[in-house]
């Protein structure tokens, strides 16, 4: 387990770049540090090997302050998959890989032995690869190596830097469930750094969403799609990729602000004229209380305009006041969607009026509406599937 307990990080006495951080990090998890460009995510994971000093707080691996070790040893007990790829130019692919066994003074054949192993891992043949530089490798090859490298000395924690962050995005798909697949075998405690939400869902156990150093959240990834605790994170995380529950669809979310509606002092024949242009049944009848601000009086659908029997005269003397009926429902803006569907369904009403605290008719709910929205509320997963089907 690693716990950073009350950390915090000033250059030259200056600002706060990590401020007062508590984390938690259990056994044989994934943790996702994310956050905006220069939040403190590097510099958050440099202090858990010491490559950046904390200016106060502790830091304790099962238990032990760290502050005060062996660094060396500390560093080579921790794999570490930096910003940029950071493999050796001058060094061929599996010296690079055993750069950390080396220093452990493993033998030649153990090292081999070991390359090969996490050669096959990252799935790169060590027949080919084994010898090769660098710069003989695409940039996801380059890759793979640097999480090969990683793992070399067997260490119980990664720290991985934004990993695949410079890799075109199938790349870096096959390259996060290749990174699933080894942990699924090895159970590495792994902090990861990422820009990018998405990829803080696929793999992380908890995300820790990073702000001006500080951990604005940390919990797991369907705790903050559900319940972001904040603005700034429910902005982070990206409208799209919020899990709605129906409890959380409010019908304000939910109503169409246009509809088809006339004021209370119109005519039957500009009702019916509305009825057809609009190709609506439902017409709403209101009434000006100020501008921008309307209440709802009643409701005209052709049944109203039965005893109307002047359907084609242009006669504006009939106001629609005296044919609406009165029998509509409403409700407040703040329902959700779960009030309003059995609101729906209860009095069998098609059309719902929506109101605000004043009274003022807001918008309209349509069974058109409610379907676009339990569409969405749907996790994004399944709509990749129905888009696939
Ligand atoms: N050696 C340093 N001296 C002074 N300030 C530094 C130093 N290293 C980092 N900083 C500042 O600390 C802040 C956090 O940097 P850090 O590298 O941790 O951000 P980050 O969240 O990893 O950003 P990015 O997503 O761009 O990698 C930044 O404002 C950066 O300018
Ligand atoms: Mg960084």
């Amino acid at each position: 387990m690693i716990e950073l307990r009350k950390i915090s990080k000033t250059y030259n006495g200056k600002d706060k770049i990590i401020d007062n951080l508590n984390l938690i990090i259990n056994e044989g998890e994934i943790i996702a540090l994310i956050g905006e460009s220069g939040c403190g995510k590097t510099t958050t994971m440099k202090m858990i090997n010491l490559l950046e000093k904390p200016s106060s707080g502790e830091i304790l691996i099962n238990g032990i302050n760290i502050i005060n070790s062996n660094i060396t040893e500390l560093r080579r007990n921790i794999g570490y998959v930096i910003q940029k790829v950071g493999l050796f130019p001058h060094m061929t692919v599996g010296e690079n890989i055993e750069l950390v066994p080396k220093l452990k003074k493993w033998n030649k054949e153990k090292r081999k032995e070991k390359s090969y192993e996490l050669l096959k891992l990252v799935d790169l043949d060590p027949e080919i690869f084994y010898n090769r530089y660098p710069q003989e490798l695409s940039g996801g090859q380059q890759q793979r190596i640097g999480i090969a490298r990683s793992l070399a000395a067997d260490p119980k924690i990664i720290l991985m830097d934004e990993p695949f962050s410079a890799l075109d995005p199938l790349t870096r798909e096959m390259l996060q469930d290749e990174l699933l697949k080894i942990q699924s075998e090895l159970q590495k405690t792994i902090i990861f750094v990422t820009h990018d939400m998405d990829e803080a869902i696929k793999i992380a156990d908890k995300i820790a969403v990073m702000k001006d150093g500080k951990i604005l959240q940390f919990d797991r990834p369907e705790q903050i799609l559900k319940n972001p605790k904040n603005e700034y994170i429910e902005f982070f995380i990206g409208k799209e990729r919020l899990w709605k529950t129906p409890e959380m669809v409010l019908a304000k979310d939910i109503m169409q602000k246009k509809f088809a509606k006339i004021n209370k002092e119109g005519s039957v024949a500009k009702a019916i004229e509305i009825m057809k242009e609009k190709s609506v049944e439902t017409l709403f009848v209101v009434e000006k209380i100020r501008e921008g601000s309307q209440k709802i009086l009643g409701v005209i659908t052709p049944k109203n305009l039965k005893s109307y029997d002047n359907f084609f005269s242009n006669d504006k003397s009939n106001k629609v006041k005296e044919y609406m009926s009165e029998k509509y429902i409403s409700v407040d803006e703040n329902s959700n969607m779960l009030d309003v569907l059995n609101i729906m369904s209860a009095k069998n009403f098609r059309n719902i009026v929506v109101l605000n605290s004043l009274e003022e008719v807001v918008g309209l709910i349509t069974p058109t509406s409610m379907l676009n929205i339990i569409s969405e509320i749907s996790p994004s997963k399944d709509k990749e599937v129905n888009e696939i089907e």
